[in-house]
């Protein structure tokens, strides 16, 4: 399986921060934002990883990341030229995904959890789709997923201004070689992206989604607003001071990686 690490987008929500600086470089506590999310993918034991950014980031990522020697992974280096949306990765990726299933996850979205590498692991050898659900108290500024009494799924929103389930989507996805061929048939919404909430409405439409709900032990932090970035910098703060172990340290995670 490979993996994809989207860092693209303005970040505009973190002005004046994100004028000059990628958001996916800002620190979260002690570490590079872009950290947190190449850790869960080492941890998933993901070892062939792409780097997407703006045509205006991509050599400071090489400049962090470099060919990936480091931490046991490696890097690949695409450019998204335009921000088109997140499923336009899957377009600008094809040949680096080649036959292969691919994990990707959005360059700042945090996970921590006791066990969760093994978790995701287990989606390395995935038929289909596979999305996370996350119980929030506000689930209006993310893409949503309902789900009926036996579990099935009975909708999938993005952004609902009125949300039927309380279990956010985070940015963090499986799939099996099938979103190539899913992502080229996309038109683009209403704001002129490729959206990743339409890859999934399809593979639904195609009786080939899984959800899976993280268990309440599970953090999922979003890093995309100045009070996001300071409760993860303060989240990581705590449990490294508690336990003594790095959270987000890529060279550490693939220690524990399978
Ligand atoms: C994106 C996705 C959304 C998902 C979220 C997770 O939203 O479109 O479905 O729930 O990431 O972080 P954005 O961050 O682009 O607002």
């Amino acid at each position: 399986m490979k993996g994809i690490i989207l860092a693209g987008g303005l970040g505009s929500r973190l002005y004046p921060l994100t004028r000059a600086v990628s958001k996916h470089l800002l620190p979260v506590y002690d570490k590079p934002m872009i950290f947190y999310p190449l850790s869960t993918l080492i941890l998933s034991g993901i070892q062939e990883i792409a780097l997407v950014s703006s045509p205006q980031h991509i050599r400071a990522f090489e400049q962090l990341l470099g060919n990936g020697d480091d931490f046991g992974v490696k890097f690949t280096y695409l450019v998204q030229d335009e921000p088109r949306g997140i499923a336009d990765v899957f377009l600008l990726a094809a040949d680096f995904i080649g036959k292969s299933k691919v994990a990707l996850i959005l360059g700042d979205n945090l996970f921590y959890g006791q066990g969760l590498g093994r978790q995701l692991a287990r989606n390395r050898e995935i038929t289909g789709g596979k999305i996370f659900g996350y119980h929030v108290s506000d689930p209006s500024s993310y893409g949503v997923v309902s789900l009926g009494p036996d579990g099935q799924i009975t909708s999938i929103e993005e952004k609902p201004i009125s949300p039927k389930s309380d279990l956010a989507i985070p940015g963090l996805y499986f799939f099996d070689n099938e979103v190539i061929e899913i992502s080229r048939q996309l038109k683009p919404s209403e704001r002129g992206e490729l959206e990743i909430t339409d890859v999934i409405i399809e593979y639904w439409k195609r009786n080939k989604l899984q959800v899976e709900i993280l268990e309440r032990g599970t953090a999922w932090l979003d890093t995309g607003t100045p009070e996001g970035l300071f409760e993860a910098s303060s989240f990581v703060r705590a449990i490294q001071h508690r336990q003594g172990l790095g959270l987000g340290d890529p060279i550490e995670a693939r220690r524990f990686a399978p």
